[in-house]
């Protein structure tokens, strides 16, 4: 499996992956919390890392992302812009680190970019619109997240599949605009039919959607990387791939997912998807 960075490759930056979804190119991104995987991914050629609040459950061993806090992620995001040299890095505000007001939001991104993010997520619907712009207009890209939100998961009962019902379909489309109309270049699209994230890319064709349990019809695919490699503990979900499986090493694995993201064949809609 050769899908190795070359030693050459530049720093990927929005702009170039900008170029890659107008032109059709799949986006990569694993998650990854400390240096020496970051190096790792970096390496096997994956696109985007994004420095998960889901550190929560795999580093910290607490049973959902609730209690992370922006100190854990500035440490953890330092810990992987150490390692990382090309990848665009995207780092996670945690639950309480944005919720209160636009200049708390602005204060926790600032933290995580001074860290060595190049971007900053944040979950939730249209009630983060005026969020994301005000940190748009002060230089901060950033990444929305909408369906199955983690930090959520007391409020919508559980890991549930989002938008199955034609009222829900149309509140997450509803959502997607206003955060795309607010400046929103990137959006995790997670745990949803594949019919509803196609729309909503095809809605905000600018927008770069990241599917996770989301279908094929999205600009690109992220997978936690603990569980696509098979280490997380427990039943995982049905859209995550046993990478580890087909490949002799780590290294080995993410590559293969990279060439199967790229090449359309992960996720297939038969098997991991809604
Ligand atoms: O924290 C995380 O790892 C995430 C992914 C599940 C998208 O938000």
């Amino acid at each position: 499996m050769n899908t190795a960075v070359e030693p050459s490759r530049k720093p990927i930056t929005l702009h170039r992956l900008r170029e890659m979804h107008a032109k059709g190119e799949k986006i990569t991104m694993l998650t990854a919390y400390d240096a020496t995987f970051a190096r790792l991914v970096d390496e096997a050629g994956v696109d985007t890392i994004l420095v998960g609040d889901s550190l929560g459950m795999l580093v910290q061993g607490h049973s959902s992302t609730v209690p992370v806090s922006i100190d854990d992620m500035v440490y953890h995001t330092r810990c992987v812009a150490r390692g990382n040299r090309t990848a665009w890095v995207i780092g996670d505000l945690p639950f309480g680190s944005y919720q209160e007001s636009r200049e708390q939001a602005l204060r926790s991104s600032v933290a995580l970019m001074q860290a060595g993010a190049h971007m900053v997520k944040l979950e939730g619907g249209g009630w983060t619109a005026e969020t994301v712009h005000f940190l748009t207009e002060r230089g901060i890209p950033v990444c929305a997240h909408l369906g199955l939100t983690p930090q959520s998961v007391h409020a919508l009962g559980g890991y549930r599949i989002q938008g199955r019902d034609e009222a829900g379909a149309q509140t997450l489309r509803k959502h997607a605009k206003a955060l795309a109309d607010a400046g929103a270049a990137m959006m995790v699209l997670e745990l949803m039919p594949s019919a509803v994230a196609r729309e909503v890319q095809a809605d905000n064709p600018g927008v770069m959607t990241i599917g996770i349990g989301a279908g094929q019809g999205t600009a690109g695919q992220v997978l936690v990387l603990h569980d696509m490699l098979h280490v997380t503990r427990g039943k995982l979900p049905r859209f995550v791939r046993n990478f580890m499986a087909e490949g002799g090493s780590v290294e080995d694995a993410v590559r293969r997912y990279v060439a199967a993201v790229k090449d359309g064949s992960f996720p297939d809609e038969a098997v991991h998807a809604y």
